[in-house]
């Protein structure tokens, strides 16, 4: 795999069930605190996806450096992001991981800060009260002109715009989400942000293409970046993998 040329963005989106077969291999992957925290989860679909995700991540970051996914070391942010040791990093790839129900995204660039989020759109989730804590007036009132059937969908929209760039930043939902604001676009273009705490910054932002379930965006400091987005699929992964049927079946949670 060729690592992302500079200014280049690799979106790798990810089912998670299409990886379920795979699952025993990718976790023989991870790191022993990776496996340690695999097993503190409460539900075992909560442990598969971390097992899939850690194992995905580290099958493609090291197909990017020439190594072997055993081999790589993440180190961590103060709000937990992880990023690659620099000593096994001589092309500076930089990446950040999102998942939420069955759907993960990857992205992975050279040099420049980038963060993921992807929301599935849960008929639960209490919108009014979230927009008064996370947007701003003028977002809130862009949010307030869509119909009620489409509020959930535009709420997530700025969120996710948001939640990626606080992650490309290495923060977290402890940022100031409703002075970091973001202009939706209209006209198929990208969306902006506004953050005076950073008013000279260069960031670009891209909704990603998802199936209608799910909401995602990206965020990246750069000012025009080339976006491909990929299908990650069992087969581009299958080398990397020590051994590859699942010994246990397929796992529910809740
Ligand atoms: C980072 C955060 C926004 C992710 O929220 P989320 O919607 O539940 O999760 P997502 O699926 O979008 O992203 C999770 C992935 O992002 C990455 N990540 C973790 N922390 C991150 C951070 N601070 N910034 C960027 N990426 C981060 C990891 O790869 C993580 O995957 P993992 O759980 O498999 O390790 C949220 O967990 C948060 O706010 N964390 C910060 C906590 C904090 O401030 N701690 C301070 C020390 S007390």
């Amino acid at each position: 795999m060729r690592s992302p040329a500079a200014n280049a963005v690799q979106v790798w989106l990810v089912q998670l069930d299409d990886f379920l077969p795979l699952r025993d291999g990718l976790a023989a992957l991870l790191a022993p605190e990776e496996s340690a925290r695999a097993q503190r989860f409460h539900f075992p679909v909560h442990a598969d996806h971390f097992t899939l995700c850690r194992g995905l991540l580290r099958t493609l970051l090291a197909d990017y450096l020439g190594a072997a996914p055993t081999a790589l070391e993440f180190h961590y942010g103060h709000a937990g992001k992880p990023v690659l040791a620099e000593a096994q990093n001589p092309q500076r790839l930089t990446f950040n991981l999102s998942h939420s129900g069955g759907v993960a995204v990857i992205a992975v660039t050279r040099g420049a800060a980038v963060g993921v989020d992807v929301e599935q759109v849960d008929k639960a989730l209490e919108v009014d009260q979230l927009a008064r804590r996370v947007l701003s007036g003028a977002e809130r009132e862009w949010l307030y002109s869509v119909a009620d059937g489409k509020r959930r969908r535009a709420f997530l929209r700025f969120w996710t715009h948001k939640e990626a760039y606080v992650k490309a930043r290495g923060e977290g939902l402890g940022a100031p989400l409703a002075e970091i604001e973001v202009q939706l676009p209209t006209d198929g273009l990208r969306a902006r942000l506004t953050d005076r705490r950073h008013a000279g910054d260069t960031w670009a932002l891209h909704e990603l293409s998802l199936e209608r379930e799910y909401v995602g965006a990206l965020a990246v400091a750069c000012r025009d970046p080339a976006i491909e987005q990929t299908r990650l699929t069992p087969p581009q992964v299958l080398a990397s993998v020590p051994f590859r049927a699942s010994r246990r079946g397929p796992r529910s949670g809740r």
